[in-house]
């Protein structure tokens, strides 16, 4: 775990914002050096996506620069959970869980309670939180994720509940420190929220209107990480194809693409998430020109049938996607696609879903993320008619089988083949062997010593599952 200060001078969005919090950060220090009675240690759970990841790695790192230590949930002073509201399961494990904490807090009452992410941008939420969890100690929200350090004052100074929830992003402010769980691979924001408005989706509503960073400070970031040794980035933003639009000096998402590949140092690049219906020749020609540029692309089909697709809101039909799946694997060499599906979005007959087999059939993709539609409020189509679970539950069922059958294949093919692994961890299932990824993103297992993490070493493939790969070093071995 490294603790990344990016230098201010580079950084400029929200300069004098991010002065107050860094101002109470130091007051948070001598107040826990001075006052063992005041948070000592502290524990996040992260749910739901990339972007939920990242910021949660902005609060351990105004933690750990506060001097507050890691540790087991059941021995933290501090407990956050930075939520996710996709889908309706996330939420119910949260209120689960507030339960497990109300518990703690009989034995440890210096113990605090937070919640933030993108579940506290719902006004239903709070308003149960207010009326039946009053064990709760803060709330805060997506916009306001960087006023952390003062709301913890806040928090640690006052008896009732703190919360503090806004309807929309004031400023951009990413120069605070932060937490990045490996040193030679990062992800960095390069925009916030959702235009989209897919009519099953409650993101659009938790996230806000699209705001892209200045290309410049994202540039920064990245020759900054570059020189602490970073080798792999990750650029995030809910809808990547559309970064750009309303900055001053619009660029586009192909252009940043490739100035951030040719920064020195970096030796991949990759990005999620996209859409499809803004995926412009641009961004496959680069992908096909550049090689740092990581060959896989997560593609969100959602739907196979283009009457679905039209009633979900996602303009472009079957034929425009899979129109795009040949362009991808004509101009990319040995691309990967990768893709999410919803099964059971209202009104999806079996005729519907047997479009859906026939595209991922057709596309081939190496992996997919697949959901049970979940009818969110506020959303368009929890009002629509719903399909009956059973119904979706078989389907999803046999989609997993398809899906899993093809990923097989495709990994086959790299059997007897050398590929270039980042090494990133030992495996969880056996300390012999490291766990990385190829620039394709599949997962390789292989033996070597632990000196290769954060390394990039050539692999022969000897055998390959649907979800990972076994090889074996080619060369000298990996002690
Ligand atoms: N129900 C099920 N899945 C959903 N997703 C988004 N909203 C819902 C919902 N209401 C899925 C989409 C999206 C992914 C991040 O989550 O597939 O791409
Ligand atoms: Fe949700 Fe659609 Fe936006 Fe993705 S593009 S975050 S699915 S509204």
């Amino acid at each position: 775990m490294s603790i990344m200060n990016l230098r201010p001078e580079y950084l400029k969005e929200g300069a004098e914002e991010a002065e107050r919090q860094r101002a109470a950060i130091e007051r948070l220090k001598t107040r826990r050096e001075t006052d063992e009675n005041c948070t000592q240690t502290y524990f996040i759970q992260t749910m739901g996506c990339q972007m939920n990841a990242r910021d949660s790695e902005k609060l351990k790192g105004i933690l750990e620069t506060i001097g507050c230590r890691e540790v087991p949930e059941n021995e933290a002073d501090l407990v956050i959970y930075n939520t996710c509201c996709v889908r309706e399961n996330a939420e119910s494990r949260v209120y689960g869980r507030l339960g497990y904490l109300k518990s703690l807090k009989k034995r440890n009452p210096r113990l605090k309670i937070a919640l933030c992410g993108c579940m506290m941008q719902e006004k239903t939420v709070i308003e149960k939180l207010q009326k039946s969890y009053p064990e709760v100690d803060l709330v805060f929200g997506t916009y306001n994720l960087y006023r952390f350090p003062e709301l913890m004052e806040a928090m640690l100074d006052s008896d009732r509940p703190i919360f503090d929830l806004w309807q929309e992003q004031k400023e951009i402010v990413e120069d605070l420190p932060s937490v990045r769980k490996y040193p030679f691979k990062a992800s960095v924001n390069i925009m916030y929220g959702c235009d989209n408005f897919c009519t099953y989706c409650i993101v659009p509503y938790v996230r806000g209107r699209e705001r892209s960073r200045e290309p410049e400070n994202i540039l920064a970031e990245v020759r900054a990480l570059a020189e602490s040794g970073v080798k792999e980035i990750q650029l995030l933003g809910q809808n990547v194809n559309s970064y750009g639009k309303g900055l001053e000096n619009p660029i586009t998402f192909a252009e940043l693409l490739e100035q951030v590949a040719n920064i020195d140092g970096i030796e991949r690049v990759r990005f999620m998430s996209s859409h499809p219906k803004d995926l412009s020749d641009e961004l496959i020609e680069v992908m096909g020109r550049v090689p740092k540029i990581c060959p896989h692309f997560h593609l969100p089909l959602q739907s196979g049938s283009s009457r679905l697709l039209k009633k979900m809101n996602r303009r472009y039909d079957q034929e425009r996607f899979l129109s795009l799946v040949h362009k991808f694997k004509a101009a990319v060499p040995e691309i990967a696609l990768t893709t999410d599906i919803i099964v059971g979005f209202p009104g999806e007959t079996r005729e519907d879903f047997e479009e859906t087999l026939k595209v991922v059939k057709e596309a081939r993709f190496d992996s997919a993320f697949t959901f049970i539609y979940s009818p969110r409020v506020g959303t368009p189509a929890a009002l629509m008619e719903q399909v009956p679970e059973e119904e979706s539950k078989v389907n999803f069922e046999e989609l997993l089988k398809v899906i899993e059958d093809i990923a097989y294949e495709n990994h086959q093919q790299w059997v007897g083949r050398e590929v270039e692994v980042l090494a990133e961890d030992v495996s969880k299932n056996d300390e012999h062997l490291l766990t990385g990824r190829t620039p394709q993103n599949i997962l390789v297992h292989f033996p070597a010593g632990k000196r290769w993490i954060g390394e990039t070493a050539k692999v022969r493939i000897k055998e390959a599952s649907a979800f990972y790969m076994l090889g074996e070093m080619v060369g000298n071995q990996g002690e």
